[in-house]
């Protein structure tokens, strides 16, 4: 095991490690997390991208193959699972059929932060007893709710294990993190990290049945297995003949952050994701305020464009009405 200032330290370690600067590769499947191009750029470390699958957000692991064939100068491929946008545990076997490519040298590195929320038995980390180029990553960022303490973890071979533990400053964990660390570990405060996960999961089915009755939302493009949820806001209505509109989802985002406090993240312009919007699962108030803050802004929007359904602009005069009354 390899513990780390937060994931984002193993992600970087794993990078100064395992490739020459001007020189090596790291492949990547977009939409994904943001941080291993960063660190890529960081490292003078060049990127081969290979989007995911569209529908479903899964590995296309043809391309995939034959990228890694071709390119001896990739070193690490980092997949994400449960992916960040995307929210779509990896299908295990296109992982092993990675893990197992004919020519290939270099390691498969597996990004679980957001794995708590996924089902039961979704995490790869016991094959790392297994597969000697594999690494999986986990963090407590997320599901524990301690992105503070910065502690993150990837587990893998004991040889990759030693070169990474070698890379690190001297004392690089202070020790308050290292005791907040295993208390969260410990029976009672796992037992507290579940129950959390348990209302979490409970709100993501609630936006699940939600999300679809607000005119203006879209189609919801993710996979249901992180604490968000990926929707695409539309240009009108969907009755209307809405299409995914960047436009729309920018203007919601915005008419969110500034007026109403609520936010979430534009994801408009990654790879697949036109018009999206990636919406972080939250307590059952918060879940209750960003329904109803996103049905307004999306009035606001579709009024000032002339393109208001019928029946919302009706509910919408009652609702002023009884206002007035
Ligand atoms: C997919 C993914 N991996 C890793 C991280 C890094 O988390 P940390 O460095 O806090 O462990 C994040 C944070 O947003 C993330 O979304």
């Amino acid at each position: 095991m390899f513990v780390g200032v937060g994931s984002d330290e193993a992600i970087d370690a794993l990078l100064r490690a395992f490739c020459v600067p001007g020189k090596d590769k790291i492949l990547v499947c977009p939409p994904t997390y943001g941080m291993y191009s960063v660190s890529a750029q960081v490292n003078d470390v060049s990127l081969v991208k290979v989007p995911l699958r569209i529908p479903g957000f899964q590995l296309d692991v043809p391309a995939i193959k034959d990228a890694l064939s071709e390119d001896s100068n990739i070193k690490l491929a980092y997949l994400c699972s449960p992916g960040n946008p995307t929210g779509a545990v990896l299908q295990k076997e296109n992982i092993k059929q990675i893990l197992e490519h004919e020519s290939w040298n270099g390691i498969v590195v597996v990004d679980e932060a957001y794995i708590d929320f996924a089902p039961e038995g979704s995490s790869l980390a016991e094959w790392v007893a297994e597969w000697p180029n594999l690494v999986v990553m986990q963090t407590l960022s997320k599901a524990f709710g301690l992105a503070g303490i910065r502690l993150g973890a990837a587990f893998t071979d004991p040889a990759i294990a030693r070169i990474l533990n070698s890379l690190k400053a001297p004392y690089n964990i202070p020790n308050p993190t290292s005791q907040l660390a295993r208390a969260a570990l410990t029976p009672k405060h796992l037992g507290v990290m579940r129950k959390n996960v348990k209302s979490i999961v409970q709100q993501r089915n609630r936006l699940l049945a939600e999300m679809p009755k607000v005119p203006g939302v879209g189609r919801f493009i993710g996979g249901e297995e992180s604490n968000f949820l990926l929707y695409e806001m539309l240009d009108a209505p969907m009755e209307q003949g809405g299409k995914p509109s960047n436009e729309t989802a920018l203007g919601v985002y915005e008419g969110l952050a500034e007026d109403k406090g609520v936010v979430v993240r534009f994801r408009g312009k990654e790879y697949g994701c036109l018009g999206c919007l990636r919406i972080t699962v939250g307590t059952e108030k918060e879940v209750d305020r960003f329904l109803e803050e996103l049905r307004i802004v999306l009035a606001d929007i579709f009024k000032k464009s002339g393109k208001l359904g019928a029946e919302e602009e009706e509910k919408r005069e009652k609702e002023a009405n009884a206002v007035v009354a």
